[in-house]
């Protein structure tokens, strides 16, 4: 009786077993069960800040096991040599697809053409890299980083006219492209305007603890200024934070002006402390993927493309805007 009852509860337990084995009458296995994920090798320049994050999260989540992909994230921690160390291992772990967020423009000649020798494509994104063998990639989507520091600088134009403006600019860091566009598009203000000065130029690398240390140093040494133009958003944080320190209210003493137009920055401008915010775009997942998925079909993606952005000060943002956006 009870070796009957043991063999009554296995024919249970492996019921469905057996029924999934049945041909057509199976469940299909999804992309994550299924072997053939599309490897993607990913070089992240790190975590710098707000908007590096949400660029990371978005690309974890388009390249999924679920989407069909198996993702391979190195955080170069805004080192370029660490980034040619992954794009080489990379290489030898044969991905399908590299995708590489450039820390700075030069210097990728060399790796480039190892990829290419390899047969592996490298879409690039975010920044742009400067190479005279533009074969040696097969596409870069990311921003305008020229036309967002122009942005900043009609905005300040039209804000200010005449008046003699004192600026402090943070730049994020030397040789990549977010920096050398928006600091070109300063640069083309500063050149077109007697009445603007530079009170100060420092690299804060793009995060807050150096952004708040050089405005410290900027207030102990007593420097006039009434502007500030920070690259990024987490500069402009601990700015700000500095300011606060200093007894100074930003918004009030002091227009601030950032780049990112990040969440926490957003609500910066809705509370008066940042008067302007450029954005720029961290959301590339889903156009990696829709690039990887046109090149899996054997199709060619456009060679460069530009995201659209725009800008937010008081007079265009609300809450709900705000909660609108990816982040
Ligand atoms: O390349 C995009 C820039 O890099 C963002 O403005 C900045 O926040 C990030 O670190």
């Amino acid at each position: 009786m009870k070796k009957t009852c043991a063999l009554l509860l296995l024919a249970v337990l492996c019921l469905p077993l057996l029924l999934a084995g049945c041909g057509d009458a199976a469940v299909p296995a999804s992309p994550a069960e299924k072997k053939d994920l599309i490897v993607v090798g990913f070089s992240q320049v790190g975590a710098e800040s707000d908007w590096r994050k949400a660029n990371t999260l978005s690309m974890q989540t388009a390249l999924s096991p679920e989407n069909g992909y198996r993702l391979i994230l190195d955080d170069a921690q805004q080192k370029q040599e660490r980034q040619i160390t992954a794009i080489r291992n990379f290489i030898n772990q044969g991905v399908d697809y590299i995708v590489l967020a450039p820390t700075t423009e030069r210097g990728w000649d060399t790796v480039l053409t190892e990829a290419k020798a390899a047969g592996i494509p490298v879409i690039i994104v975010d920044r742009m890299i400067e190479i005279t063998d533009t074969s040696l990639f097969t596409c870069w989507i990311g921003s305008d980083f020229r036309k967002e520091g122009g942005t900043a600088v009609s905005w300040l134009e039209k804000r200010f006219g005449q008046e003699p403006l004192n600026i402090v600019h943070l730049q994020g860091n030397i040789g990549s492209s977010a920096q050398i566009g928006r600091t070109e598009g300063l640069d083309a203000g500063l050149a077109a305007h007697e009445n603007w000065h530079l009170a100060f130029r420092a690299s804060g690398d793009f995060t807050q603890a150096k952004g708040q240390e050089l405005m410290e140093g900027v207030l102990a040494d007593g420097t006039d200024f009434n502007v500030i133009y920070s690259e990024n958003d987490n500069m402009a944080y601990g700015a700000i934070d500095a300011l606060k320190k200093a007894g100074l209210t930003p918004g009030r003493d002091v227009t601030l002006i950032a780049f990112d137009s990040s969440s926490t920055a957003l609500h910066m401008i809705l509370s008066g402390e940042i008067s302007l915010d450029v954005e720029c775009n961290p959301l590339h997942g889903p156009r990696v993927q829709s690039i990887i998925e046109l090149l899996e079909k054997g199709e060619t993606p456009p060679k460069f493309t530009y995201v659209e952005e725009t800008y937010f000060d008081e007079s265009n943002l609300t809450e709900e805007i705000i909660s609108s956006r990816g982040y």
